[in-house]
């Protein structure tokens, strides 16, 4: 097994920008094709429901366009199976959608939600597409992931990045107590929501999580430093804390 941990840069919010204004800029594909030059290792766009950032027209683009692997993200919808199946992204990634929230909230309830999610991970990996669960780090969780058949599940940093001092300890015990044991019974490991360069390290550092996604904070930092810029710190950050 190979210790590089994978830089997945998630580009929706490329897209927030140009949307906010319905212009044709900034292009979602330029950022992926400048991440991607600057060492990502793959892009993860999330096509929501209401379409409130990225839209069809940019999956189709980038489908074609990229040459590193693109993860799609996508609600446990027939709607968002159908165009998996028709795009077959390298891989999809599962997560919870609900539209009024600014972003998503929480991790898949995924032991809830076992007969929804079975013939949707069925038909996934059936077209050779690598299936993620955007999970909580939660051992419940990892046990319904496992009895899905589930290879990988991206674990949800957000409650992590939003805390502070001894309960930010406490949430990431249980982050590197989840991925050991996911790693444990098999499942590739990933995490992400709301990492920066500052608090990546750790998140970074747990020796079972393989792959980072990484979005809000880079389209900000790209603001002062470009995209390439941003990205690049980020790599290096990720880097130092591996050792
Ligand atoms: N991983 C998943 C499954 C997500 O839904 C998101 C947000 O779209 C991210 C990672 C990236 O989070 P952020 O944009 O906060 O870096």
């Amino acid at each position: 097994m190979t210790d590089h941990l994978r830089l997945g840069v998630n580009i929706d919010h490329v897209a927030t920008v140009r949307n906010a204004r319905g212009a044709g800029y900034p292009d979602p594909v330029r950022a992926a094709l400048v991440a991607a030059a600057a060492g990502a290792d793959g892009i993860t766009a999330h096509l929501r429901e209401d379409r409130r950032h990225i839209t069809d027209d940019d999956i189709a683009r980038l489908s074609a366009e990229l040459t590193v692997p693109l993860n799609l993200e996508m609600a446990a919808t027939d709607e968002m199976l159908a165009i998996a199946l028709r795009h077959r992204p390298h891989a999809a990634c599962i997560v919870p959608e609900k539209r009024e929230e600014i972003t998503t909230e929480g991790g898949l309830d995924a032991a809830g939600l076992h007969n929804r999610l079975a013939p949707l991970v069925g038909e996934l990996k059936a077209a050779h597409i690598r299936v993620s669960l955007f999970i909580e780090p939660d051992a419940r969780q990892i046990e319904a992931a496992i009895r899905l058949g589930a290879p990988v599940v991206e674990l949800h940093t957000g409650r992590y990045a939003e805390l502070d001092g001894a309960p930010r300890a406490d949430e990431l015990r249980r982050l590197a107590d989840a991925a050991a044991l996911a790693a444990k019974n098999g499942i590739e490991v990933h995490a992400g929501h709301g990492l920066t360069y500052d608090n990546v390290g750790p998140i970074a550092a747990i020796p079972q999580v393989r792959e980072l996604n990484i979005g809000h904070f880079l389209v900000g930092e790209a603001l002062f430093v470009g995209f390439d810029g941003a990205v690049r710190q980020m790599r290096d950050a990720m880097d130092a804390a591996r050792g």
